[in-house]
């Protein structure tokens, strides 16, 4: 019996010469192979194991099962030495660090004015509108003249405009596109223009670049409740809800009437007296609008005995803020990803 014992230990032996000259993966598999294989010597010695006495296989199995386990445990932290070895030579090769903490990953967002324009866009489309866009360089015909602004206007003044030297200007408005468009399609026509506008301004509320969307309609016989219609449809699709309309009078060269919409405030709906958003009047004031001018369409050559239709102008900015519950305009400027992207997700 202790023959068979000897036996075994002479196995061990050898087992641990052959494992620890083992360098590489594929030595690794050969030692196991040569020793737990098919042919393998513990495999074959364990075939001897019938020719022993009954009263001495249990114990000599035993050892043999043992001698095994010691084996394949042996074989398998040999791989992981074998491997991490390998991959420190990697790292101290290419410089790498495995071992560092990783940096973590932020995701990126869609800008919430970008949302707003998509959102908008998708919204009127549903009413027939398609979008139109224009250029930022303007020039004082489409800008001003075409849109029955006087000359004396004080948006033409050098403290509200942008000019360049040869008498263009950066767009102070989007309401420029209106006449491009009649002029390059004629009526009928619906068309919706968001883009970037500048002015002299800024402080807390006012950025020089700002972001508007323009809306014009021209057909027969449109009438101000087609006006109130689509705006309101327009409104209650932004922010998901029906939301209260009111009008006020008001003026702008380019239409007639004209008139200013505001709706019940998203934050409050009026039952706030110290609501930060309406500050306690229950009304937030997001479009001007009016029938359009027909001096304006005679500009766009569009005949006003024929055709009349309806426009409105919407600072974008200030709804994404009121959307998306903004305190400050500038932070859509700053490309402050984290604000920007806080507390809100965007479909896209
Ligand atoms: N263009 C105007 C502005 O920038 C906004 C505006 C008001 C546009 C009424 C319109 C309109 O089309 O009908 O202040």
């Amino acid at each position: 019996m202790t023959e068979i014992f000897d036996d075994l230990e002479g196995m061990r032996a050898e087992f641990n010469d052959a494992l620890s000259g083992t360098e590489t993966p594929e030595a690794l598999q050969q030692v196991k192979v040569l020793f737990l294989g098919k042919k393998g010597k513990l495999t074959s010695w364990l075939k001897n194991l019938g020719s022993l006495p009954p009263e001495e296989r249990p114990r000599a199995g035993e050892a043999v099962n043992s001698l095994r386990d010691d084996f394949e445990s042996r074989l398998a932290d040999r791989r992981v030495f074998l491997e991490e070895r390998q991959s420190s030579e990697v790292e101290r090769r290419s410089g790498l660090d495995v071992t560092l903490p990783a940096r973590g990953r932020t995701w990126g967002g869609i800008h919430p004015v970008a949302q707003l324009m998509h959102d908008v866009v998708e919204i009127l489309a549903g009413l027939g509108f398609s979008v139109a866009l224009g250029p930022e360089i303007e020039d004082d015909f489409h800008n001003f003249e075409a849109l029955n602004i006087p000359a004396s206007h004080p948006a033409r003044d050098m403290q509200d405009t942008f000019y360049f030297p040869d008498g263009h200007l950066l767009r102070t408005h989007t309401s420029p596109v209106q006449v491009r468009s009649m002029l390059a399609h004629g009526a009928p026509l619906r068309i919706a223009c968001p883009g970037k506008v500048y002015r002299k301004d800024s402080d807390p509320t006012h950025s020089p670049m700002f972001n508007q969307l323009e809306g014009l309609l021209v057909e027969k016989d449109i009438s101000v409740a087609d006006m109130k219609g689509c705006l309101e449809v327009l409104m209650e699709g932004i922010f998901a809800r029906p939301l209260k309309a009111r009008y006020r009078g008001s003026y702008f060269p380019f239409t007639e009437p004209s008139l200013e919409l505001d709706i019940e405030c998203v934050e409050c709906s009026g039952k706030n007296p110290s609501c930060r958003i309406c500050k306690g009047t229950g009304w937030l004031e997001v479009a001007g609008l009016g029938m359009v001018h027909p001096n304006v369409l005679r500009s766009g050559g569009i005949d006003p005995e024929v055709f009349n239709g309806f426009a409105w102008g919407i600072g974008l900015d200030r709804l994404a803020m009121l959307k998306y519950g903004l305190t400050d305009l500038r932070v859509l400027f700053d490309g402050n990803v984290p604000y920007l992207l806080s507390g809100r997700t965007f479909s896209c």
